[in-house]
């Protein structure tokens, strides 16, 4: 490839007007915005489903997705354009934050017999909302005896499938504190798989977070990070204004390292430290 662009050896030809077909497509779907710079990215990640569906090009392949007959594949074909990457305790600050700044409330209200709830938002396979889980089982190792729950959703039912299984490489191990690995994982030949503990604090649901959200109650905190940063602006705003109408007075929202609030959700939100920010109290009348 050069210049983002498939070179004449290229198994198969994408055209441009054949991108930006596919990427309005997508967009309308997930939200994701594809500008042409991605043009190898979308090529590389479909001529995967070309070949699979043993066709000859992108030419075929539109076809399909837009015929009544492509349903299936077109919902496979916007997971394909999906970016997955994640790591347990990625962008660790978060979690410090959650446990020193959050979870002390978070307990007292466990104890006084109240929710908690926690939403993480775009999950991917699961690692955010484990290392949530751990966070809580490090400072409450009952936690299953209270009504403490973290929804993780995403549009992938691919990872949500890899989050519910909650197996996951050893090598991942590392990026976990020794002390939570220790007493919430057991490790059986190449892999490890999280206690029933950390799991059942856990609902992983299927969600396209540019469609209505069914969830009726608010969250003590929210986690969507490297989510946003895949959208148009327009789009973020009007997002990060639904979050922040599902955030309980003085509930947490954690972003992402490059991602920043825009839009009218910044006047009910105050900046609590890089990339979290606090819902501000509602006035009283
Ligand atoms: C890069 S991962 C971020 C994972 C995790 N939050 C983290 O920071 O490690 C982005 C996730 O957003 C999901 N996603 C993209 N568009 C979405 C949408 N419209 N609704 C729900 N999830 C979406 C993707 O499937 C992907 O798993």
């Amino acid at each position: 490839m050069e210049n983002g662009m498939p070179n004449v050896t290229s198994e198969f030809n994408l055209s441009l007007e054949q991108f930006h077909e596919i990427a309005q497509v997508v967009e309308r779907m997930t939200g994701i915005n594809l500008p042409e710079r991605k043009h190898a990215l979308v090529y590389s990640r479909l001529a995967r489903r070309v070949r699979a569906l043993g066709m000859k090009s992108f030419a075929d392949y539109t076809a399909f997705v837009n015929g009544t007959e492509g349903k299936d594949e077109l919902f496979k074909m916007a997971e394909a354009l999906t970016t997955n990457v994640t790591k347990f305790f990625r962008e660790d600050h978060h979690f410090e934050h959650f446990k020193t700044h959050l979870m002390p409330r978070l307990i007292s209200k466990a104890k006084a017999g109240e929710k908690v709830r926690i939403w993480s938002a775009g999950c991917s396979s699961g690692q955010e909302p484990y290392s949530i889980a751990l966070c809580i089982l490090a400072s409450l190792p009952d936690a299953r005896s209270y009504d403490i729950k973290i929804l993780a959703t995403d549009i992938n039912t691919q990872v949500l499938a890899t989050g519910r299984r909650g197996v996951y490489a050893l090598e991942d191990l590392a990026s976990i504190p020794a002390n939570l690995r220790n007493s919430w994982t057991e490790a059986s030949g190449n892999q490890f798989e999280f206690d029933e503990a950390a799991k059942r604090l856990i609902s992983f649901k299927q969600l396209n977070l540019i469609e209505p959200w069914p969830m009726k109650g608010l969250f003590n905190a929210i986690f969507c990070r490297n989510v946003m940063i895949y959208f148009s602006p327009e789009l973020q705003s009007t997002l990060w204004e639904r979050f922040a109408s599902k955030l309980d007075d003085e509930g947490m929202i954690y972003i992402g390292h490059s991602e920043r609030v825009i839009g009218p959700a910044t006047g009910k939100l105050n900046i609590e430290g890089p990339t979290a920010y606090r819902k501000k109290l509602r006035a009283v009348a």
